[in-house]
């Protein structure tokens, strides 16, 4: 068997994180530029069904039976063995590199998960179909953070920009002109599954504080489709402001996203927010290309140790 290296990039949300595990719609669109790169090589001499496992990012280097049973690297290697009926594991070396911060909104979970299963399935030489490998994705986003909605793995497969709704048939965006995004690290790392968990904690304790900013940030989303396939980038500022409100008051925010936040809109930017799980990680900013430097300077000096921008091009 020849070495497979297969990628996978990461994502965007745009609008609608959380509320979409709720069965609201949301809008995502692949993060080209940073990836996940997966290498499956054989090892020829090594006992028979030994798949080592080298993941710098996670810091992980041992063989797959040294792992825990739900760690999910594990899990997600064992639903791929399951899925193809696979009798005797292969004898492998797998190599995991990661460009995107882990518990940082940028979907390296999933990507992770994408990149493994396929390098791993094109190496065991059954090539995942995207729906198989969608379905399989998801699946493995579950041991990670519970109680997932879908939109990460969905984006991350099919990287393309989607409007995408549980259960719903996934609908491709097509923007009629580029987008440009300024994003900025708060430095703060935090898990989907706390942030998840958080919000399901409130919605049960207090429903008729919570249900009416996921109903608002729902109707957010709805009217920033059209606004996205328009490539109206002024009615999308004011609706990424409008969703930051919300996530704010369902506590998801954090200061140093609230200072990156504010540095973003008071340079120019057409509107910010926080982007996925949230409590940290990253925020988003939506800019004409020539408040592009002014910005990105801003979310230097208000202390962030990573600012980028990424673009949205029609044909992505
Ligand atoms: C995480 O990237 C996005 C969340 O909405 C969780 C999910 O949709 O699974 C916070």
């Amino acid at each position: 068997m020849p070495a497979i290296t297969a990628s996978a990039c990461g994502k965007l949300i745009l609008f609608g994180e959380h509320a979409v595990v709720y069965g609201s719609p949301a809008i995502a669109i692949p993060l080209t530029g940073l990836e996940v790169r997966t290498t499956i090589e054989p090892a020829i001499g090594q006992p028979q069904g030994k798949i080592h496992i080298t993941a710098a990012s996670l810091g992980i280097n041992k063989d797959l039976d040294e792992l825990e049973k739900d760690h999910f690297l594990a899990y997600i290697l064992n639903l791929l063995f399951s899925f193809l009926g696979l009798r005797q594991l292969p004898t492998c070396r797998v190599i995991i590199t990661c460009d995107l911060p882990i518990a940082a909104g940028l979907g390296s979970s999933a990507a992770i998960a994408v990149s493994l299963l396929r390098a791993m399935s094109a190496f065991l030489g059954h090539p995942l179909n995207p729906q198989e490998l969608n379905t399989l994705a998801f699946q493995s986003e579950h041991a990670v953070h519970g109680r997932p909605s879908g939109i990460d793995n969905t984006v991350i497969t099919y990287e393309k920009p989607i409007y995408y709704q549980r259960g719903e048939v996934i609908e491709f965006i097509q923007p009629i002109s580029v987008f440009t995004f300024v994003l900025a690290d708060s430095g703060v790392r935090k898990s989907t599954r706390l942030s998840t968990s958080q919000l399901a904690q409130d919605l049960e304790a207090d429903p008729a504080a919570i249900q009416p900013h996921l109903d608002a940030i729902a109707e957010i989303v709805r009217r920033s489709k059209r606004s996205c396939q328009i490539a109206d980038i002024e009615a999308l500022g004011k609706a990424m402001n409008a969703n930051q409100d919300h996530l704010s008051a369902l506590r998801l925010s954090c200061p140093k996203l609230d200072v990156l936040i504010l540095a973003a809109r008071q340079a120019g930017a057409l509107g910010a927010k926080l982007t996925g799980g949230g409590m940290g990680g990253h925020m988003v900013a939506i800019v004409r290309p020539e408040t592009e430097a002014a910005v990105t300077q801003a979310l230097i000096s208000a202390g962030s140790p990573n600012v980028f921008s990424t673009r949205l091009h029609p044909t992505d």
